[in-house]
């Protein structure tokens, strides 16, 4: 899956990231968030609808954000504007609801990137939850005649799992760097 940013994913997340997937059985992960073809089905008909607000929905994360000076010290040393891009790009790739070995890879790697950058985990936790609120009001305002409750149900349950798969990459991660031989 190549996306607007051009980053291959397939090829995109080193050894340290595929040493963290080796430890994932994302079908059981999938399972335990209640993952079935007719999540993937509800999510193709809002996916053209969340799609348009994107950047909007990446923007006023990065506004929202901004507010936190701890979320400041991190984006200074950042290009934010490539950040957003990616974000966007991510968003797009959970709700189009591929959930193959690329995807795992990914969201692991999202993670583990934001570890290595010392994202507070809580920071990063609200994150989640700004842009998950913003889908579910678009989907209340914009879905009309379409099926919100299943939209909505299958949107909470493909951003819990990014949201666990990001969490188990810092919790491998600390634990790494805690490990013998890292003094
Ligand atoms: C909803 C939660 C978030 C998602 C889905 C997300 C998504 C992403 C993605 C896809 C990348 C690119 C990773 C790569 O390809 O290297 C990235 C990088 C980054 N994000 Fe986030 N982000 C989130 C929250 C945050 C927050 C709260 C902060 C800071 C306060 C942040 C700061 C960064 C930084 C600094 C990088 C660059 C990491 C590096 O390459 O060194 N992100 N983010």
């Amino acid at each position: 899956m190549t996306l607007d940013s051009g980053v291959n994913w397939e090829t995109r997340w080193g050894p340290e990231v595929q040493m963290l997937a080796a430890k994932i059985d994302l079908n059981q992960r999938l399972l335990r968030f209640g993952i079935t073809p007719v999540t993937r089905d509800n999510l193709r008909h809002v996916l053209p609808i969340l799609s348009q607000h994107l950047v909007g929905i990446t923007s006023r994360f990065y506004e929202f954000m901004r507010r936190f000076p701890e979320a400041q010290r991190v984006f200074d040393r950042h290009d934010t504007d490539r950040l957003r891009k990616r974000q966007q790009d991510h968003w797009y790739g959970l709700l189009a609801c591929e959930f193959d070995q690329a995807y795992l890879l990914n969201a692991l790697g999202v993670g583990h990137a934001h570890y290595h950058a010392k994202v507070p985990p809580s920071l990063y936790m609200a994150g989640y939850n700004f842009v998950v609120t913003d889908l579910l009001r678009l989907v209340a305002m914009e879905f009309k005649g379409g099926d919100i409750a299943a939209a909505s149900a299958s949107i909470s349950r493909v951003v819990m799992l990014d949201m666990s798969l990001a969490l188990t990459a810092f919790m491998l991660d600390s634990l790494i760097s805690a490990g013998p031989g890292q003094d």
